[in-house]
């Protein structure tokens, strides 16, 4: 088997396993994910070594194939073996419980009770609210020369935007932070020492026990926020089980606090990279919505989500079995060939649809609007501060073939003065 991208000229595709460590290196490998586009676009991998117990998969990579998958909730289920690659990396219980990790008619009625305050218009309300964060955050840098703007910008940015929504007071936004990363990192050495057993013994009851005490708090005093709005929800009559309540809290926390910084920093990376690019947002700040969108497609925060067949099937030529895992690579459908000319390439000025958020259908990402917002805010904000910011030390990416971001990246601000 090949050890790195660059070993991949005269290997045959087809026996790579796509999840092993040290095909990720730095990040996603792309040009992997381009062999497999051309040569086997549905792709079927053994295995991955770290979890010898876990069934074997199929890697989607053309953006069609993931459209279809991602329509079809009948066929290919987010429920029946959870939504990530490795089945048991979080218990499987506790997926279920989250409105991601269930099918219709459940997810429809759970997510229904959320969807009114994330359309574009409600939260288009928050803008001077976020707006304030941000600057805020930004303020925190004054006098100073360099900054890491993984930690110190973009986490208690996108920890307080959510905090907000979820009612968590601003003194409690860094240890949730730390729980989530460490809950979502767990194959990275320095977001989860511990791995996924360490997760499983420390963080998971960490955030039940904090969750119980927000939620018996709005049982007496109901709240405006999210976590009320998970306390009182009603299915056919019924109240939400208390782990159900714990795990949409989480689900919540955990995408509002990742998401959204991978983008920003990924997209900052790129903007310092390529200085015309930046140029042209410096020069014409009504395109920073379309370097969201490039950013977004370039660098989309998960590098994949996954589905369970529920029916034999056939996707891509090849036979999918009841029971098969499918994992649906957006790190590879955003930059397939057939949708884009030159997909490498990052231009602001590109405006392109893309899959980051998902390929439409029943999951499609319920944050889409206030991502959006958030990313907007920040690229604004930050340039106007920091026009000729430049990265000052190597940017580290998180070690993970589910979250695509990086855990560092030291930059020199060269404020204007
Ligand atoms: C750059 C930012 C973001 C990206 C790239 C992103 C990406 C995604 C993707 C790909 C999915 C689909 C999962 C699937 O098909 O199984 C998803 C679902 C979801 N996202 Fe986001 N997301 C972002 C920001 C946010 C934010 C800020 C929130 C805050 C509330 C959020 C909440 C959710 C929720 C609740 C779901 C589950 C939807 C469902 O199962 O119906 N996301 N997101």
């Amino acid at each position: 088997m090949a050890s790195t991208s660059s070993d991949l000229d005269h290997v045959d595709v087809r026996n790579v396993d796509v999840i092993e460590r040290e095909l990720w290196p730095d990040g996603p490998p792309h040009e992997l994910f381009r062999r497999l586009r051309s040569e086997c676009p549905v792709h079927w991998s053994s295995g991955i070594s770290e979890y010898p117990n876990e069934a074997g998969f199929w890697s989607v990579t053309r953006a069609q194939d993931v459209h279809t998958v991602s329509r079809d909730w009948k066929t290919y289920s987010s429920e029946r073996g959870g939504f990530t690659a490795v089945t048991d990396g979080f218990p499987l219980e506790l997926q279920q419980a989250m409105f991601i990790g269930m099918d219709p008619p459940k997810h429809d009625r759970l997510k229904m009770l959320f969807q009114a305050g994330f359309t574009p218009k409600r939260i288009a309300a928050h803008e001077p609210a976020i707006r304030k964060i941000v600057t805020g955050v930004l303020d925190r840098l004054a006098g100073r020369d360099e900054c890491e703007l993984v930690n110190q910008v973009a986490q208690p940015v996108v920890s307080r935007v959510i905090g907000s929504f979820m009612g968590i007071p601003p003194e409690d936004d860094a240890v949730w932070a730390a729980l989530m990363n460490s809950a979502l990192g767990a194959g990275d050495p320095d977001l989860s020492p511990d791995g996924i057993e360490g997760v499983v013994a420390n963080e998971i009851p960490e955030i039940f026990e904090r969750c119980r005490k927000m939620i018996a708090e709005r049982r007496e005093r109901p709240t405006d926020d999210l976590t009320s709005v998970l306390v009182q929800a009603e299915i056919d009559g019924q109240r939400l089980e208390e782990h159900e309540i714990v795990m949409g809290f989480m689900l919540l926390v955990a995408a509002g606090n990742d998401s959204t910084k991978a983008t920003y920093c990924s997209g900052m990376r790129a903007l310092m990279e390529h200085p015309d690019q930046r140029r042209l947002l410096l020069e014409d700040p009504s395109l920073i919505p379309s370097a969201v969108e490039e950013s977004l497609r370039m660098f989309p925060a998960f590098a994949h989500f996954r589905r369970t067949a529920t029916s034999d099937a056939e996707l891509g030529g090849q036979k999918i079995r009841e029971g098969d895992k499918i994992v649906m690579w957006y790190v590879s459908s955003n930059r397939d060939e057939s949708r884009y000319d030159d997909p490498d390439r990052f231009d602001v000025t590109h405006q392109a649809e893309h899959q980051a958020f998902g390929a439409g259908g029943r999951h499609f990402c319920l944050g889409t609007a206030l991502a959006r917002l958030e990313l907007r805010v920040m690229f604004e904000e930050t340039l106007v501060r920091y026009p000729d910011m430049e990265i000052a030390g190597s940017p580290v990416m998180v070690e993970s073939a589910f979250i695509n971001q990086l855990k560092s990246l030291p930059v020199r601000l060269r404020p204007v003065d």
